[in-house]
């Protein structure tokens, strides 16, 4: 894989910060686009711009057959057979669609859901804003790797990432299932930052409920998607009530219609749509195998590179781990760092990252995060590790 090719279809690396070249390493947050993604999206509205699903004209057939070969792409690439893939605004809004269409309907009073401490706040508020269900969550340990499930027979839900955004802590989702699973519960799996950067099959790991972004896999904003069991979405409720999700409509009632659409009220996001889809053209294209391993031996580099500075801590697991990486320079603080690296073009993350439970854990109250993707370089690691030698004589760490 070579990623300096791959950076010429990104036109954003054109850009200039303070004089000098973009480093952006904060794809975890949401990644770059491809001129390919952008082409698509231009494409559709220049030349078949219309609304999907009704209307019997040609451009609007085919829009239809945009969104809805979309939708196979997507089931396509996450492994989905026995799944339905419904379009949502982004991973957040399709946990929310679980909390609020399935969990509530199906999670009782005395029952529990089960996540843990190092979730995002997508995957932690969500099941907070139930009535009746309680709820428990799995420790960290001070390596980053998850502790025990505190599952039992009244656990209805076991609802964990498959890679954290701090950590980079991989987690062993086959098995999570598996021991759901024996335990009478189903699995949601958050993959925001698994899907984008490795293979993912929802059929081998046993996944009942699968939710992510496509923003941040080179996909536009306002487009992501809850992939459900067949026979789990026969059992759930639709977020929001309207057009497009109905069979028929009189004054007395409302009969709805079959899943997925069932769970897309109103026009969808087709645009979205059709870049997710070019997003999808294009990591295949590079290979997720190829994209996990780049990832993974950046960040290898990073943390040999990071891991020699004085005061440099390093969060997350030694080995087995995702391409983001979370530090702390002395006592620093983060958005200090971070203004430092920008001063030289280099764009990373501070703050608590939406995981204010496990800034706690840590007894930190924000991180600095460096996170790589597809497009990063050996040298971007390079200068990362320089601007952060800056920042620490600057800072007086
Ligand atoms: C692990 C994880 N889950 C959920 C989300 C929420 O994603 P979005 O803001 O696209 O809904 C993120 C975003 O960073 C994430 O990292």
């Amino acid at each position: 894989m070579n990623a300096e090719k791959i950076r010429r279809d990104f036109p954003i690396f054109k850009r200039r910060i303070n004089g000098r070249p973009l480093v952006f390493l904060d794809s975890a947050s949401t990644s770059q686009k491809p001129v390919q993604v952008l082409d698509a999206m231009e494409d559709f509205y220049r030349n078949s711009n219309s609304n999907v699903h009704r209307p019997v004209y040609k451009i609007s057939e085919e829009a239809t057959e945009m969104y809805e070969s979309a939708r196979e792409k997507v089931a396509r690439f996450v492994g989905a057979r026995d799944h339905h893939v419904i379009f949502t605004n982004n991973c957040t809004e399709a946990i929310n669609l679980v909390a609020r269409g399935w969990a509530q309907r199906n999670v009782k009073r005395g029952e529990s859901i089960v996540s843990s401490v190092m979730e995002h706040h997508s995957n932690i508020v969500p099941w907070q804003s139930l009535k009746g269900a309680t709820l428990r969550f799995a420790d960290v340990g001070d390596s980053g790797l998850l502790g025990d499930l505190p599952m039992d027979k009244k656990t209805r839900l076991v609802s964990l990432t498959h890679v954290s955004n701090v950590l980079g802590t991989v987690n062993d989702v086959k098995k999570i299932a598996k021991e759901a699973h024996e335990n009478g519960a189903l699995f949601m799996m958050d993959g925001a930052q698994s899907v984008p950067h490795m293979k993912v099959d929802v059929g081998k790991i046993g996944c009942d409920f699968l939710a992510f972004s496509g923003h941040k896999m080179l996909g536009p904003t306002g487009i992501g998607a809850l992939v459900v069991r067949k026979d789990v979405a026969d059992d759930m409720d639709p977020l929001l009530f309207g057009s497009g999700m109905i069979r028929e409509v009189t004054l007395k009632g409302t009969t709805f219609a079959d899943a997925p659409m069932k769970f897309e009220t109103g026009t969808p996001n087709i645009s979205g749509a059709v870049g997710l889809s070019a997003a999808i053209d294009y990591l295949e294209k590079v290979g997720m195998r190829n994209i996990e391993r780049h990832g993974r031996s950046l960040t290898e580099i990073a943390m040999r590179s990071l891991g020699g500075m004085d005061k440099m801590k390093i969060y997350g697991p030694r080995k087995n781990r995702s391409d983001v990486l979370s530090f702390s320079l002395g006592d620093a603080h983060s958005h200090d760092v971070a203004t430092i690296l920008d001063d030289r073009g280099i764009a990373v993350r501070s703050g608590h990252h939406c995981a204010q439970p496990l800034m706690r854990r840590f007894g930190v109250g924000s991180m600095t995060r460096a996170s790589f993707y597809l497009y990063n370089t050996v040298d971007e690691v390079r200068q990362l590790a320089e601007g952060l030698g800056e920042s620490a004589r600057v800072l007086k760490v």
